[in-house]
């Protein structure tokens, strides 16, 4: 299958005064059509550093994004506001991304009415009913509130409207339910993957929550440190996880009936990526790291149907040559 969207390579170095950060480093990405890619890895992996190279806010240091094909770094100016349109983003705190002073039904409109052709476009106010109960909202009800007016699991519903406003082929959620509570986490996610399967968009997912990550995504990408240590269906990597990051992380949710003593935590913080270790940038907390880690970064390696491994020691095997 072609992705609507792959990201070939991507690395993000950050100036800092420090020296050079390294965010991310050589992430490749596919995204296709009615599949949710969830991006997960703890706080400062990379995650959102990866989402804003995607929309080149601002552009990687190295790396392209193609979107059906069309390579965003070498597109003209005209083409690329054409473009970005088609990657919508919804962020972690529904309330500081929608304008505090405006009513949602024009919140909802914003991507209409910065069409270049609004007289293409159905009615307004048709249109923004709809995209209201896309979301699960009447416009009777919530058009005329404005954000305060709204808990924080509606507020993200709006978001949602305004970004699927746009007509977006690629949906980028960024912490988006990490904010609301259980129940309200559940409305989101379930709208999400609704409109994935309905709209065929084609999503990625930001979290730092596995338990989240296994209810709404098919496929899975775990990240380290700004590097990719595995990658791909989401039920296969969690039921057997194939590098010994992502079953630390996978063993530090908690599960009702699992003994604590088989939890293994991870010892220690993640290293600097003002100065990340030699090698494999997780040998530093690895159990299963040898002098090969330190000297040799891993390269990916197929690991199973669709899977692949970027380790020395991996806790399946890979497949043959
Ligand atoms: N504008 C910037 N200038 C310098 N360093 C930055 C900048 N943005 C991010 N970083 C650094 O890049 C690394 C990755 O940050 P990023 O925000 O992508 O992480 P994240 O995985 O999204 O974390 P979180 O889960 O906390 O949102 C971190 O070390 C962060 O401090
Ligand atoms: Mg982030």
């Amino acid at each position: 299958m072609t992705p609507v969207l792959e990201a070939t390579g991507l690395r993000v170095v950050h100036r800092t005064r420090s020296g050079p950060l390294h965010a991310v480093s050589d992430v490749s990405l596919r995204l296709e059509r009615r599949r949710i890619l969830a991006l997960v890895g703890e706080s400062g992996s990379g995650k959102s550093s990866i989402a804003k190279a995607i929309l080149r806010l601002p552009a990687p240091t190295a790396g392209t994004v193609t979107l059906d094909g069309i390579d965003l770094s070498t597109a003209s100016g005209r083409a690329l506001r054409a473009l970005r349109p088609r990657i919508q983003m919804v962020f972690q705190d529904p309330l500081s991304s929608l304008n505090p002073r405006r009513r949602v039904k024009d919140i909802v409109a914003e991507p209409l009415d910065a069409h270049p052709d609004p007289h293409r476009l159905p009615d307004r106010a048709a249109r923004v009913a709809e995209l209201l109960d896309a979301v699960g909202l009447s416009a009777a009800v919530f058009g005329d509130r404005r954000p305060h007016q709204l808990s924080g699991g509606q507020a993200q519903r709006v978001a949602i409207a305004r970004a699927l406003a746009a007509e977006p082929q690629v949906l980028i959620a960024d912490e988006a339910v990490s904010a609301l509570d259980v129940s309200a986490q559940a409305t989101v996610l379930n709208l999400l993957r609704g409109l994935t399967d309905e709209l065929g968009l084609a999503g990625l997912f930001i979290s730092h929550d596995l338990g989240v990550v296994r209810t709404v995504s098919d496929d899975v990408a775990v990240l380290h440190l700004g590097r990719l240590c595995e990658q791909g269906p989401t039920e296969a990597v969690l039921a057997a996880p194939a590098h010994p990051y992502t079953a630390a992380l996978l063993a530090a949710v908690p599960e009702p009936g699992r003994p604590l003593g088989e939890t293994l935590l991870l010892p220690t913080d993640p290293p600097s990526p003002l100065d990340p270790p030699s090698g494999c940038r997780f040998r530093t907390r690895c159990p299963l790291a040898t002098e090969r880690c330190a000297a040799e970064d891993p390269a990916s390696r197929p690991v199973g149907p669709g899977r692949a491994v970027a380790c020395h020691h991996p806790l399946l095997p890979v497949d043959a040559a």
